[in-house]
């Protein structure tokens, strides 16, 4: 691997770089009290071609590849949690799987507003009963004629309030299990689409978490996302995707607490001198500066292999894994640097630390990670 970024790449990171200096972090702190869904940064994005950065641009999107993706959302991530992961979401969970799986027409009509960030996407995997074990998928879908007929509960739904467009799977075969499954675009504005609850949570409170629940949602055969019974597929391919969008959010918030660990240590003064002279504050800023880099080499390679089409669901899961427990313990870290400072509001560590957790849990939580890396390493 060419660890030397093209001219492209560059531009693609300094616009990101830029945007989210000028634009997010202004705004992040603000964002997280108020619990507010960020618009106005979601318009810009999507003015800046960060909404369907990987779709081609026949079908609205940057035409880029993972590599340059990565790095526009680790910028983004760095300003603001809660943004990156509604970019995350729209470009990994909903444009990645119509782009791969979803037909021409299908692609005409719900990717390009997608791509362009038009219109908003959600992706309804997790029920209250199938969150690890995704395969126990509750909510059915029987045919009526042309239709498909979509009943259940679907639990924590990023971005589930303000989508329009959603990818549901749904069993139409329990006694198949996951052979069973099958997944299909819904459009928000259906009258069988009824948001249930909004859930308040410990951190990323500037995106919407949703309970949906499908009451005779009738979706047309032709909103079917591949094929009838190969959702679980759809599923898990898209995951692997998703997993490196979740993996570069936790990069960039552990890069935001180590920056602001530096910035304080170098102007905190204790014992006569700042406390970037102690020893005990440096080798605590060398340990979150290598884990960072770390994290970050392991986000690359995974997006390296998917540019390259090969399959990555290992490599995804380590940066998945390492990336969110390395967000988790940098923003331990920064807070014991800021001392009594880091566990009030008035710094961002608090911040990064509430938003760092949920890394850990979405789209796989660590443990599901391992479970992965283990089959393939033990497989190898
Ligand atoms: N790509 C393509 N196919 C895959 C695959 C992949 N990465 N992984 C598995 N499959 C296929 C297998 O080949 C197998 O196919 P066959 O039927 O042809 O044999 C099939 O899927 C079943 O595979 P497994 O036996 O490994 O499946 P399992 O039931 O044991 O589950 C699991 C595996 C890893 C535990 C999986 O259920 C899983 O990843 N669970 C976690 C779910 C998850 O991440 N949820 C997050 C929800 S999304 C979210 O958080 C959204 C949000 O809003 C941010």
């Amino acid at each position: 691997m060419n660890f030397e970024l093209t001219e492209e790449q560059r531009m693609v990171q300094e616009m990101a770089r830029n945007f989210s200096q000028q634009k997010v972090l202004p705004l992040a702190a603000e964002l997280d009290q108020a619990g507010r869904f960020p618009h106005e940064l979601v318009k810009e994005m999507a003015q800046l071609g960060l909404m369907g950065m990987m779709v081609p641009a026949e079908y609205g999107g940057s035409g880029l590849e993972t590599l340059s993706y990565v790095l526009a959302l680790e910028e983004v991530a760095r300003g603001c949690a809660s943004t990156a992961v509604i970019m995350s979401v729209n470009n990994s969970l909903v444009a990645g799987p119509i782009l791969h799986f979803g037909t021409e027409e299908q692609k005409k009509r719900y990717l390009v507003p997608i791509a362009r960030g038009e219109k908003i996407g959600c992706y309804c995997l997790s029920e209250p009963n199938a969150g690890s074990d995704s395969a126990n998928q509750q909510t059915s879908a029987a045919l009526q004629g042309d239709q498909w007929i979509l009943n259940g509960t679907k639990n924590f739904i990023t971005n589930g309030k303000e989508a329009h467009t959603a990818i549901v799977f749904a069993s139409n075969d329990r006694e198949k299990r996951h052979r069973g499954i099958t997944a299909f675009i819904v459009d928000t504005e259906n009258p069988g689409w009824k948001i249930a609850k909004i859930e308040k949570k410990l951190g990323i409170n500037a995106s919407s978490t949703a309970q949906i629940v499908l009451e005779d949602c009738q979706v047309p055969k032709a909103n079917v996302l591949g094929e009838v019974g190969g959702g679980f597929k759809v599923a898990m391919h898209t995951l692997d995707g998703g997993r490196i969008g979740i993996a570069t959010q936790a990069l960039g918030i552990a890069r935001a607490a180590l920056e602001e660990s530096i910035q304080y240590a170098k102007q905190r003064e204790a014992f006569g001198q700042p406390i970037a002279n102690l020893q005990a504050i440096q080798f605590m800023i060398a340990d979150m500066a290598t884990r960072v880099d770390a994290a970050r080499l392991l986000v690359w390679r995974a997006a390296y292999l998917k540019d390259r089409g090969l399959r990555m669901s290992k490599e995804a899961s380590m940066a998945k894994l390492f990336a969110s427990e390395t967000a988790m313990w940098v923003a331990t870290k920064a807070i014991q640097v800021h001392g009594g400072y880091g566990y009030i509001k008035d710094y961002p560590v608090e911040r990064h630390f509430r938003d760092a957790k949920i890394t850990e849990i979405y789209e796989g939580t660590s443990e599901i990670q391992r479970v992965v890396i283990a089959k393939w390493t033990l497989a190898d």
